[in-house]
């Protein structure tokens, strides 16, 4: 791939009736820059109408004609939907839900993964498909199944539960039994058989149960993947495949299932315009300043984590509306510019969209779409012309790995345990997901490009890493993190990160786990204050270092009580309560760098402020990897209206602008080139959308506008 890819699924098997459609279809996408089309996602009774009988002219037909026209096929396999006489001739092919019943045909996404009928059925499409698509030029990349998730509770899963526990606990009940727990309310298994898996009518409070289930079910579907993957590799070697994730959605872990494929690619559905405190389309909410940039940033930079640092494609966007946000409001003028180039500059080497064409019946005729069903091109394909437009400028970007200062992890079985936990606290509060959005931003603010990884990141990229709520931490990650900080990184560790052990279980010998011993901190209780209570932060003052925001600053929500040995220095203090005066931050060096330890939730003026001492003192490469200091300080300065997002490319780096609102808003003092060697690095506008160089350096940005500045890079 040499350009940005600009695709969009589409669905000719809702049209085959209409020859034209076709040729109308394709003579639009070229109008509007597309090029490449995602086929095939739920086309299974169009490819095989009876058991056996494959029929996959009209597809060749689809991908020869687009070809023709220059526009690539992202050939989907079909697994996401079955055609009914499966469904009835195998009724073992459909899901069970939680509840025991087996679900009956319909609706899309839930298969069962262990059905030996589905795998073979799945295996024999595949191999169709590619034994006649897989290597075609116009065919550049597998598209296994659409957005795996959720889980099955057949007794065909529950037998393959029981087979994975016993090479997890090493066909030792007892060890089983002491993991789990389960002398609690003498749950204790004396078989394997007696274990099931968590149905909603039985076993849930057993947290380890709980917990291996959905380990196992993340499994399960990765292995489904795989073997999904390994029926087109016997006709195709080469072509590249993916799987499109759901950002925050924690059925599977991301981080398991992506190492199915060689491709990481996601879907992302932002309800731009959404009023605060909204569902936000992504999985969580708008916070309550509006700033829904923050909750996509947040994701793309997850995407950008998982694969990596390596470009992610964006398998699915809407260019419109979709028929299922709170509220359908169309994106404004600006708006769909806005969030694509955003998800470019977020790492991604594509565009995508769901879907092309409006179909006129089924679940999603209210979906936002290219073009209307009646094939008129309207503000919508204009808006999409315009990010042909955009893309067209951004060359250099593909195919670079990103490079970012920080890491904010985000670990879905610590997720898993945190929801799965019964208190601390139970008002819904607990609140992991926010807590690392807020890291991620409060990072960001300072001038710093963040990523969000899985604990299996490679930590040795970031010169700062932290650790928002990982419940759930493994020695091996611990070490992994001390050695990155014995080699002069810094590492933040909050309050609830290092609870429990792989089982839920809470570990042995101290929290943080792994940790405390090195940071000399020890966590001894846990306090939880109730919405609207505070406690004051008073910070300890160290010579100069101490100048930064004097806004009082409070802890919210938990508050950990901790012991501190003469290794970790007190940062600041709580200043209030019964454990008034007792550290709530920490700092303690190890080797050549540091971990940080927020015992509490902070406000926004207290997190900020630790924020900013954090990345002062960060001794690694901080403060100009990614921007260089003159364009970290114009990022911080910026008006709180505006976002940015930086991404490296093959000759400079890019620093993108937006202004997701309805009012226009400046940037003042874009450094100037100078053209002398050593100076700082100027810029330069290299494409907009709603937005203007005002002079040499001053850019309006309009409502919902967009700016690309190339960087140029250091000549010292
Ligand atoms: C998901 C699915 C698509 C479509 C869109 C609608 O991302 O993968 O098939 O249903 O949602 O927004
Ligand atoms: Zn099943």
């Amino acid at each position: 791939m040499s350009s940005i890819l600009h695709g969009t699924d589409y669905y000719p098997e809702q049209w085959l009736d209409q020859l034209h459609v076709l040729d109308d279809d394709l003579r639009l996408m070229l109008e509007a820059g597309i090029t490449a089309i995602t086929v095939g996602v739920f086309a299974w009774s169009h490819l095989e109408p009876q058991e056996g009988c494959y029929r996959l002219d009209w597809l060749d037909r689809v991908i020869t004609r687009a070809g023709e026209q220059g526009i690539m096929t992202i050939l989907a396999t079909p697994s996401g939907a079955r055609p009914a006489w499966m469904a009835r001739r195998y009724p073992e092919v459909l899901r069970t839900l939680s509840d025991g019943r087996r679900a009956r045909f319909g609706g899309r996404h839930n298969h069962c993964p262990s059905s030996g009928v589905y795998r073979e059925k799945v295996a024999a499409i595949n191999e169709q498909l590619s034994a006649r698509f897989g290597g075609r030029p116009e065919v550049i990349l597998w598209h296994i199944s659409n957005e795996y998730q959720g889980t099955c509770f057949c007794d065909g899963c529950a037998h393959a539960f029981r087979s994975w526990l016993r090479i997890q606990h090493r066909d030792d009940l007892d060890l089983l039994n002491h993991r789990w727990w389960s002398s609690f309310w003498s749950h204790r298994y004396s078989d394997w058989e007696e274990i099931e898996p968590p149905m909603s009518h039985g076993e849930d409070e057993l947290h380890g149960q709980v917990i291996d289930w959905k380990r196992f079910a993340s499994h399960q579907i990765t292995d489904f993947a795989r073997h999904e993957v390994a029926a087109i590799r016997r006709y195709d070697a080469d072509t590249p495949s993916t799987v499109n994730l759901m950002g925050l959605h924690s059925s599977i872990n991301a981080a398991e299932l992506v190492e199915s494929v060689e491709r990481v690619s996601g879907d992302i559905y932002p309800a731009w315009g959404l009023p605060p405190g909204t569902d936000d389309g992504m999985l969580h909410t708008i916070p309550g300043n509006g700033d829904l940039f923050r909750n996509y940033a947040f994701i793309l930079a997850y995407y950008r984590g998982l694969s990596g640092g390596k470009p992610w494609l964006l398998m699915e966007s809407t260019p419109g509306t979709t028929n299922w946000h709170p509220v359908g409001r169309l994106k404004r003028p600006g708006a769909h510019v806005l969030s694509s180039v955003a998800a470019v500059a977020g790492g991604a080497d594509s565009v995508q969209y769901f879907q092309w064409r409006q179909g006129r019946g089924g679940w999603e005729q209210f979906h936002g779409s290219v073009i209307d069903h009646e094939g008129r091109a309207g503000r919508t394909h204009s808006d999409v012309t315009d990010v042909s437009r955009m893309l067209g400028q951004l060359d250099d970007l593909v195919g670079v790995s990103c490079v970012a200062d920080a890491a904010v992890v985000l670990d879905t079985p610590s997720r898993w345990m945190i929801n799965q936990a019964s208190g601390p606290r139970n008002d819904g509060r607990r609140g992991e997901v926010e807590t690392a959005m807020r890291h991620f931003d409060s990072l960001t603010r300072r001038g710093l490009l963040v990523d969000v990884v899985p604990v299996e990141a490679n930590f040795e990229r970031y010169s700062i890493v932290v650790l928002p709520m990982v419940a759930e931490l493994s020695k091996e990650t611990a070490s992994r993190l001390l050695r990155f900080v014995d080699a002069g990184g810094t590492l933040v560790v909050t309050y609830f990160t290092g609870v429990f052990d792989r089982w839920m279980c809470l570990v042995e010998g101290g929290t943080p786990a792994w940790l405390n011993t090195a940071m000399d901190v020890s966590v001894t209780e846990l306090d939880q204050l109730a919405a609207g209570e505070a406690v004051p932060i008073h910070w300890i003052p160290v010579g100069d270092a101490r100048r930064e925001s004097s806004l009082p600053s409070f802890a919210l929500e938990y508050c950990g009580i901790i012991q501190t040995g003469g290794a970790a220095e007190k940062i600041a203090v709580y200043g209030g309560e019964f454990y008034c005066g007792s550290a709530a931050i920490t700092r303690t060096r190890v080797g050549s760098g540091s971990v940080w330890y927020q015992a509490c939730r902070l406000d926004d003026a207290g997190l900020d402020r630790l924020t900013a001492e954090v990345v002062r003192a960060s001794t690694r490469s901080t403060g100009g990897r990614v921007l260089p200091a003159r364009w970290r300080r114009l990022v911080m300065s910026l008006d709180p209206r505006l976002r940015w997002i930086a991404r490296n490319g093959e000759n400079a780096t890019y620093l993108f602008l937006f202004n997701p609102g309805d009012s226009p808003c400046d940037v003042n003092g874009i450094p100037e080139e100078t053209g002398e060697p050593g100076s700082d690095q100027g810029g330069r506008i290299i494409a907009a959308h709603r937005g203007e160089a005002l002079g040499t350096t001053r850019v309006r940005l309009d409502s919902w506008g967009s700016v690309v500045l190339q960087v140029s890079r250091s000549m010292d």
